[in-house]
């Protein structure tokens, strides 16, 4: 699973393992566990590239999971390689809301440090229109503005089962 902050990806995917019996894994909990810090943390001291090479790595190890739901950083679509490694294998399904959804949902905790800015609205924005294109690249795309979770894994379900 793709898609920006807060479309849904960590409750959907819980959700979606279980109906699918698959198991589920998340990159960021992945990177956070073997650097045994947060990612706040890892942005704070040594800056998002080297997030970004941590989590290159990480989708890379895990591209070769079978039978997993696997959720994905709301920036590893920016990289070639990381899509190039899901691609083969993996059915790449991206969630989408609007600014305002993303706003609200992340609001509650203060765990993306990319949105720790004076105007978190206006960043949600600049970056959603930066990566738009990247998102589009998914195979399966599902709007989660007004619809729970477990709908959006109904919906996910229906469309693999009719590509
Ligand atoms: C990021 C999204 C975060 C996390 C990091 C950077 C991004 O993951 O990987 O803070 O660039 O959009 P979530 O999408 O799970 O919040």
């Amino acid at each position: 699973m793709t898609g920006f902050m807060g479309t849904g990806k960590t409750e959907v995917g819980k959700i979606l393992s279980q109906k699918l019996g698959f198991v589920l894994i998340d990159a960021d909990s992945e990177i956070e566990r073997e650097q045994k810090t947060t990612i706040t943390d890892i942005f704070n001291r040594l800056g998002e590239d080297a997030f970004r090479d941590m989590e290159s790595a990480m989708i890379k190890r895990l591209s070769v999971l079978k039978k997993a739901v696997l959720s994905t950083g709301g920036g590893a679509v920016l990289r070639a390689e990381n899509m190039d490694a899901l691609k083969k294998d993996w059915i790449i399904v991206c969630l989408e809301a609007t600014p305002e959804t993303i706003l609200r949902r992340t609001s509650i905790s203060k765990n993306r440090p990319l949105l720790e800015v004076a105007d978190p609205l206006q960043k949600i924005r600049e970056l959603y229109d930066f990566r738009k294109p990247y998102y589009e690249k998914a195979d399966i795309i599902i709007n989660t503005d007004d619809v729970g979770p477990l709908q959006v894994a109904e919906e996910i379900i229906k469309a693999v089962k009719n590509r």
